[in-house]
């Protein structure tokens, strides 16, 4: 019988693309993150969508691309403080509301993602 990933199970490329989008949407607006990202987002959503198709399970589009994301090493060049970091978790769970997904699969990637955006900060919060 066929294994589902958690791609499948939450829609596969169709989810992935409508998520991305209503993320990248928040982020262009984000006063704590707008600064940090160019100003068209359409290669930075095409690369994301890639990635989460594989860090959940699906095709390795990304690696097939671009090699091994190595994502910490690629967040080097930008300044990724805890607040960062937080307002990129909520866009995310807000973009998720958007675009529906509930359960058991969108509690499990958003812990995944907790993790991971955990893992990027590399500046500690500016003092004022
Ligand atoms: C690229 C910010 C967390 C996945 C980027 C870029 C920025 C950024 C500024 C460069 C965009 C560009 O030049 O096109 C942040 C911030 C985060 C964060 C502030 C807060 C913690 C994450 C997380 C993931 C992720 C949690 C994955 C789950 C990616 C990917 C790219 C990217 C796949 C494209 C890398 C490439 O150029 O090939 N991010 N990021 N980021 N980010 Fe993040």
């Amino acid at each position: 019988e066929k294994l589902y990933t958690p791609y499948d199970e939450l829609g596969g490329e169709h989810t992935i693309s409508k998520l991305v989008d209503a993320f990248y949407k928040r982020v262009e607006s984000h006063p704590d993150l707008a600064p940090i990202f160019p100003n068209d987002l359409t290669e930075t959503a095409r690369k994301q969508k890639q990635f989460l198709t594989q860090y959940l399970g699906g095709p390795s589009l990304y690696t097939e691309e671009h090699g091994h994301p190595m994502l910490r090493a690629r967040h080097l060049p930008f300044e990724i403080t805890p607040t960062r970091a937080k307002a990129w978790l909520t866009c995310m769970y807000e973009a998720m509301d958007e675009v529906n997904l509930k359960g058991e699969v969108r509690d499990e990637f958003y812990r995944r993602l907790v993790l991971t955006a955990q893992h990027m900060i590399n500046t500690p919060e500016p003092t004022t």
